[in-house]
């Protein structure tokens, strides 16, 4: 076969009827867990202000650089393709004076979001978050419930496997100290580092803690710690933070050089990731600043999100299979054109009925109904004739006793849920 002449478009994918299932199972068991934890849905824009994300991501990261899709209106507005869902949210809730709400405000998001990288495994431009954000509250319980969902889900998703990795940046009094003390470091070490990560010293010395670099992490071996520059309050933060994921018995490990690729965070960030794989699944954190970034005072907040497309190759991997749609179990045959006609209000009886049917109205011989019929394996066939048509009746077949009944077409509900249960 020769290639289509159109594709889409590089690291974007059509989400195939196979893969829907995936989808449907995931949206269903976020909504139901966050639903419970008194969340509400919120749907922003894919496009947004480009400097939403300038402001709130970070200039110097690698977001902001290098994985934006952007274009200009004929209204010379700039905007962006949202790369992420929290600066969006959080743009929504100054915007919509959620402050006014009682505090904390739940919310939760399921979509798409574009980023312009190179497209590998796991890596793609268009791909699928949900995610969670607690707005308004400063309590490190809000930070373990956000774990906690985020690791509930993947739990129920089949996926077993996990470790949340968990570290403290600090704040705006200690994380200064903890900088310049990083720089210096790194800056003694210059010569070691990757192209990137001798820029990153200036721009933004935090990003060379996770760059995946062999000399880099050479160098990385005895860097300065963020945890050991934490201010009390940072400590204690963190400190019951852990305490809760103890009484949760959620696996967590201390990571030292878990920085995350986004400006916005405070004090805890944390990934969650597969011992199988080895690949995030999830990632999120603490971002107290984020509201007064973009003008909406001193606002504390929480949250999360993970890849769909991520969770869905993990669930292949460990066999954890959605219920595939549900399949008829009665299957409906015409003979003959008044038949044929008749066929058409009959099956909308049944299926108001709340019953599952299969045709094929498209073939006419009998012979290539009762086929799909059978490679469904449905339990009873319905059978309208040019006779049955003219008299009012219609057939019924049992699979199983292959015994017929002959029935009054109004009647035809009532009668075939007879014979379901009985097979
Ligand atoms: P993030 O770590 O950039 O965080 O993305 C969250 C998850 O989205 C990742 O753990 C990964 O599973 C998935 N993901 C990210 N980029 C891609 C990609 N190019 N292709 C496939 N999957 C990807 C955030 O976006 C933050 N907004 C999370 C957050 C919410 N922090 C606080 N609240």
């Amino acid at each position: 076969m020769s290639k289509p002449k159109f594709q889409s478009p590089t690291g974007m994918h059509d989400i195939l009827p196979q893969s829907q299932a995936y989808h449907d199972k995931i949206y269903n068991i976020v909504k139901n867990i966050v639903s419970f934890y008194d969340f509400e849905k919120i749907d922003t824009p894919i496009l947004e202000d480009f400097n939403l994300f300038v402001r709130s991501i970070g200039e110097s990261t690698d977001i902001v650089e290098k994985e934006m899709f952007t274009l200009k209106t004929k209204g010379k507005d700039h905007l962006a393709l949202r790369p992420e869902g929290t600066a969006p949210i959080m743009r929504a809730y100054i915007e919509n004076g959620f402050l006014s709400l009682p505090q904390p405000v739940r919310l939760w998001y399921f979509g798409p979001f574009f980023r312009y990288e190179k497209p590998q495994a796991g890596r793609f431009r268009q791909f699928h978050q949900f995610g969670i954000e607690i707005i308004g509250e400063s309590d490190p319980i809000v930070d373990v419930q956000s774990i906690l969902i985020m690791y509930k889900i993947l739990q129920d998703l089949g996926l077993k496997d996990v470790i949340v990795k968990i570290n403290s940046i600090g704040d705006d009094k200690c994380r200064p100290t903890y900088r310049k003390d990083l720089i210096k470091y790194l800056r003694s070490n210059k010569s070691s580092l990757c192209s990137d990560c001798e820029k990153r010293i200036k721009t933004n010395p935090l990003r060379v803690l996770d760059c995946k670099n062999e000399k880099c992490q050479q160098v990385l071996l005895e860097a300065p710690q963020s945890v050991d520059y934490l201010c009390e309050e940072c400590k204690k933060h963190l400190k019951d933070t852990l305490e809760y994921l103890d009484e949760l018995k959620i696996p967590y490990s201390l990571e030292s050089k878990l920085v995350r690729g986004l400006d916005y965070y405070t004090r805890n960030v944390f990934e969650i990731e597969s011992t199988i794989s080895g690949v995030v699944l999830a990632g999120g954190g603490r971002y107290d600043n984020l509201a007064k970034v973009l003008g909406g005072g001193e606002i504390s907040a929480c949250g999360a999100a993970a890849g769909i497309e991520r969770i869905i190759n993990e669930m292949k991997q460990v066999k954890s299979r959605p219920i595939l749609r549900e399949v008829p179990d009665t299957f409906f045959t015409q003979i003959g054109p008044l038949a044929k006609k008749r066929s058409l209000p009959i099956l909308e009886e049944l299926r108001k009925a709340g019953l599952m049917i299969g045709e094929s109205f498209g073939k006419n011989g009998l012979k290539d109904q009762l086929g799909k019929a059978s490679r469904l394996g449905v339990k009873a066939v319905i059978i309208l004739g040019q006779k049955e048509a003219i008299n009012g009746t219609i057939l019924i077949r049992s699979m199983k006793t292959s015994k017929q009944v002959e029935v009054r077409q109004e009647d035809i509900v009532k009668e075939l849920k007879k014979i379901l249960k009985e097979n």
